[in-house]
């Protein structure tokens, strides 16, 4: 695996290291990439406004992980700033090593100011595109970056080769300091404060004040074709993403490959990543490429648009770009027909292994609720709560609690069910909206390799709402999913057993359902969330206590010696 040539490499390149973030090796070595990931605040000005941020080596948005299927990654994060750090890499399956996973108390215990702890995973079995973002408080909000996974060596895409490929990654900024707005928001028990710009690539676009130096623009050719790695990195907002005057192809998920289809516009989760296809080959000119939110819940809306530039060779830059047609913000119709086209490329090489038997039927309703907060300025705070119960965050990494057999720190009660069934998506219920808020975090423990089929259904407790369901350590597979109420006797005869979507991040619709399944061959401690950093933080979150399998190679692997200690 090259690592005694490896270190030999550190000791000259450590140096560089640290100036442009990270080493790619020859290809002799090339199944060990390193990184080094400063923790470090830095002043940046958006809107014409600067304020100092979290940033990777500087980097707004952080340096760009690139790897190739099969290969051993190491990131050594050293935490400069004087927030406590994590790093989640999103997406990437962490076979047995949750160590390496990231979010902060589940996983591991953050990474203190001045300490370091380096990130040690395979890549297995996966390519495409993913991407890693900070994993405690709202520190996501400026630290994110994209992962991009080639295919192994010689092993082509199964879509006509692109000639160019570039990253966008979607973003929210916010002129005031993120944790601050968040603090405020927890005084007075609502929402913090929305964003104040929508960004592509860290950047607005013309939009929005002081466009001169930070819109992103992209240069193309004509005649050529491009692969565009999109990546929503907001904290709270679905995006509908398009590019004037051109298709999108869309032909991977969440490092998946899908039937390719053309589109004019996609719609991306936060957490989502979306790969599409686009030909240069309009009239030269300059077209804007916009990002803009969905909403369709009866919730104030922020419809704020970011733009970028693709711009033909030899076009000067006074030419005015025109708009895409971007659906309208609460186009129901767009959403769900968007997502129905969703496909698993399911070929003889890339296979849907659907599980076609269920041993485990799960059943969570997403609601929100009031709760009493005598620190509030109201008395009450807004909170969020799966099966009516609101996550508790532990005070050490629940991983280690499990690993090491400590007591007292987890239950596995999480039910299967509600235990009261009701209209789920009725009138809005405001009466009795108290979520039961246990002393400590309750889990769900699932045997080695069961197949488990998860309906995630949406209530109307306060307010319906769509949410973006990410499940770590897993891909999954959303066999179905509808309006309304889940019904066991009819919706499961309509399911995609055959080539359904598979990703690890999947809207639940709005006053709907998704039914997901996986087989839970990765033994450890796994987050699911709403990937909506607001709702994550009201408690709309559990995780699955996956157990040993019986075989060697099934098990929790032991945990790094630099593991954080809380
Ligand atoms: Cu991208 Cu648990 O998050």
């Amino acid at each position: 695996m090259g690592r005694c040539q490896c270190s030999f490499y550190l000791s000259f390149a450590f140096l560089f290291m640290c100036s442009i973030g990270w080493i790619s090796l020859p290809p002799v070595n090339a199944a060990l990439k390193q990184y080094q990931f400063d923790i470090q605040v830095k002043n940046v000005s958006r809107l014409c406004h600067a304020k100092p941020i979290v940033t990777v080596n500087g980097m707004f948005p952080g340096p760009t992980v690139y790897v190739r299927e099969g290969d051993r990654v190491q990131i050594n994060v050293t935490n400069f700033a004087q927030y406590n750090m994590s790093i989640h890499w999103h997406g990437l399956k962490q076979y047995r090593n949750g160590w390496a996973d990231g979010p902060a108390y589940v996983t591991q215990c953050p990474i203190q100011t001045g300490q370091s702890y380096t990130y040690d995973f395979n890549v297995t079995g996966q390519r495409g595109t993913l991407w890693w973002h900070a994993h405690i408080f709202w520190l996501r909000a400026t630290v994110y970056g994209a992962v991009v996974i080639m295919p192994k060596q010689g092993m082509p895409y199964p879509f006509p080769q692109p000639d160019f490929e570039f990253n966008l990654i979607l973003g929210e900024w916010w002129n005031d300091d993120v944790e601050e707005v968040v603090k405020q928001g927890k005084k007075l028990g609502l929402p913090p404060r929305m964003s104040d710009a929508h960004t592509i690539n860290g950047k607005p676009g013309p939009l929005f004040p002081c466009p001169e130096k930070y819109t992103y623009a992209v240069e193309v050719e004509q005649g050529k074709s491009y692969l565009l790695r999109i990546i929503n990195a907001a904290l709270n907002d679905e995006l509908f993403f398009a590019i004037a005057g051109h298709n999108l192809t869309v032909v991977e998920i969440d490092a998946v490959y899908t039937k390719p289809f053309s589109t004019d516009a996609i719609l991306v989760a936060p957490g989502q990543t979306t790969n599409v296809l686009v030909h240069a080959n309009e009239v030269s000119g300059r077209y804007f490429m916009a990002a803009r939110p969905f909403m369709d819940a009866p919730l104030s809306i922020d419809n704020k648009t970011a733009t970028a530039i693709l711009q033909y060779k030899g076009i000067p830059n006074t030419a005015l770009p025109s708009l895409p047609n971007l659906p309208a913000p609460n186009d129901t119709a767009f959403a769900l027909g968007y997502n129905a086209k969703l496909r698993s490329l399911n070929s003889p090489q890339f296979p849907a292994n659907v599980p076609l038997k269920v041993d485990r039927h799960l059943f969570y309703t997403i609601g929100l609720g009031i709760i009493p907060c005598p620190t509030c300025q109201n008395g009450t705070q807004l909170t969020a709560s799966l099966n009516n119960i609101t996550f508790i965050m532990p005070r050490i990494g629940l991983l280690q609690a499990h690993y090491f057999n400590l007591t007292g720190v987890f239950t596995t009660d999480f039910p299967d069910r509600p235990s009261t069934p009701f209209n789920y998506t009725g009138a809005p219920l405001t009466a009795n909206l108290r979520t039961s808020q246990s002393t400590r975090p309750r889990l769900s423990k699932i045997a080695f390799n069961s197949t488990v089929e998860l309906v995630l259904q949406d209530t109307n407790l306060l307010s319906v709402e769509s949410h973006p369901f990410h499940l770590h350590g897993y891909n999954f597979f959303v066999v179905g999913s509808g309006v309304g109420n889940f019904d066991p006797k009819k919706d499961p005869t309509n399911y995609n057993l055959v080539d359904p979507p598979e990703r690890n991040t999947v809207g639940v619709p709005t006053g709907g359902w998704t039914a997901i399944r996986f087989r839970t061959d990765n033994p450890g401690v796994w987050f699911l969330h709403c990937h909506l950093e607001l709702h994550t933080s009201w408690g709309l979150k559990t995780a699955f206590v996956v157990e040993n399998g019986p075989g060697l190679d099934q098990t929790i692997l032991p945990p790094p010696k630099d593991l954080p200690s809380c």
